[in-house]
C-alpha cells in the first residue's frame, strides 16, 4: 500500500472556454475533497480521485497491519450528506477523473443502499469516470448476493483489491485475518461472477520460517482456484515492531532472510497455474521487482528469482530492511 498524495486534476477544456480564459494548456485544480490522514491506496490507483467513504478499517485486527491504528483512524462511516456534497462539488468544479478509489480499508463494508447511492452520485456528477475501485475484505461480500454485485458493477464498481495475504488457514488464524482459504475464495469467485475484477495481495514472509513452504503452496492453491485478474506480492514489513506478529505465533516467529524470501517467492510462482493474471511485485516493500503475465511469463520470472537468489547467496551480508521505507 502507499500513502496517497493529493492529486490535482485537469479542468475540462470546455470549462476553460466557458469562463472565457483563452488557454493553450489546461490548468490544474485541487479536488475539493476532505481526507483524514493517512489515506492509503494501491500503487495502481496513483492517479485516481479518492473519496474517503469510511474512515479506517472495520476489522482492524490483523497482527501485521498498522495502516489504521492511529487514534484519528478509528472506524466510522463518512457522513453521507457531506460525502454526496463532496462528489457534487467535484463535478461542479470541472474535474473529469477517469478513475475513482473509494477509501479507506474496506469500503465494501457499506450497505448496498449506501454503496448504490455513492455510485449513482458519481455517475451523475462525474460522468467521465470509467472505473470505481476499492479495498475489500472477503467478509464484506458475505451478505451481498451475486445479483447485488451485478448492480454495483453496473453502477461503476469494476475492481476490488482483496488482501488474501496467505492461502494457509493456520497462518490466517495466527495473523488474526478473520478470513479463511474458503471465505477468500468464495468472495473473489462471487465478484468475478458479477463481472467485477479482482486484485489479490499475498504477503511474502507472513508465515516466518516455520510456515514458509506451506504459505507458498497454499497461497498458490488459492490463486489457482480463483484466477485473479491481478496478483501482487508485498514483503512483510514491520512499521511499529514485531510484537503483535510474534505473539500471534505464540512467540515462535523468525523473520525470513532476503534469500529465504526469494526461495518462498520461487516456490509460490513455481506452484501457480494461472491462465491470464497480471502479476506485480513492485510495491515499495519488495526487494525484487517482478512484472509480467502468469502463466505466459512464468519461466522468465522464475529465472529472475533464481538470479536474485544467486546474488543474495553470494552476498550473505545483504539484507533487505523491511523497516526502512
Ligand atoms: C487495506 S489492506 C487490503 C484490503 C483489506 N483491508 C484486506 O485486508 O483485505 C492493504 C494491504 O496492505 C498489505 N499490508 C498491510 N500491512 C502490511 C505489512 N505490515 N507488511 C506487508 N504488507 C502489509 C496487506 O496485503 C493488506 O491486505
Ligand atoms: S483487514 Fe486489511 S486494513 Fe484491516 S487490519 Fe487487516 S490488513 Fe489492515
Amino acid at each position: 500500500m502507499l500513502v496517497s498524495r493529493q492529486y490535482c486534476f485537469k479542468r475540462s477544456l470546455l470549462e476553460t472556454k466557458l469562463i472565457g480564459i483563452p488557454m493553450l494548456s489546461p490548468f490544474y485544480v485541487q479536488p475539493p475533497v476532505q481526507h483524514i490522514q493517512p489515506v492509503f491506496r494501491p500503487p495502481s490507483e496513483g492517479s485516481s480521485l479518492i473519496f474517503q467513504v469510511t474512515n479506517g478499517c472495520s476489522w482492524n485486527r490483523c497482527t501485521y497491519c498498522e495502516m489504521y491504528t492511529d487514534e484519528q483512524k478509528k472506524f466510522r462511516l463518512r457522513d453521507e450528506a457531506e460525502l454526496l456534497n463532496e462528489i457534487q462539488r467535484c463535478g461542479e468544479s470541472g474535474l473529469q477523473p477517469r478513475r475513482i478509489f473509494l477509501a479507506d480499508g474496506d469500503a465494501l463494508v457499506l450497505s448496498m443502499r449506501r454503496l448504490k447511492t455513492i455510485l449513482q452520485a458519481i455517475q451523475t456528477w462525474l460522468p467521465s469516470v470509467s472505473r470505481v475501485s476499492s479495498y475489500c475484505l472477503p467478509s464484506n461480500l458475505k451478505n451481498k448476493s451475486v445479483d447485488d454485485l451485478i448492480e454495483l458493477e453496473a453502477l461503476g464498481l469494476k475492481l476490488i483489491y482483496v488482501g488474501a495475504e496467505s492461502g494457509d488457514n493456520e497462518i490466517l488464524r495466527r495473523i488474526d485475518k478473520g478470513e479463511t482459504f474458503d471465505s477468500t475464495a468464495s468472495a473473489v469467485i462471487k465478484a468475478h461472477e458479477a463481472g467485477i475484477k479482482s486484485s489479490v495481495m499475498v504477503i511474502n514472509g507472513i508465515g516466518g520460517k516455520t510456515y514458509s513452504e506451506q504459505h507458498a503452496m497454499e497461497s498458490a492453491r488459492l490463486v489457482n482456484l480463483v484466477q485473479p485478474n491481478y496478483l501482487a506480492t508485498l514483503v512483510l514489513t514491520f512499521e511499529r515492531g514485531q510484537e503483535k506478529v510474534i505473539n500471534g505465533y505464540g512467540g515462535q516467529f523468525t523473520e525470513l532472510s532476503t534469500l529465504e524470501l526469494c526461495t518462498e517467492m520461487k516456490q509460490f510462482i513455481q506452484a501457480t497455474n494461472l491462465e491470464k493474471t497480471i502479476f506485480r511485485s513492485d510495491h515499495v516493500s519488495n526487494h525484487l521487482v517482478l512484472k509480467g503475465v502468469l502463466g505466459k511469463d512464468k519461466t522468465q520470472m522464475l529465472s529472475s528469482i533464481q538470479q536474485a537468489s544467486d546474488y543474495f547467496r553470494d552476498h550473505p551480508n545483504y539484507q533487505h530492511h523491511t523497516t526502512d521505507y
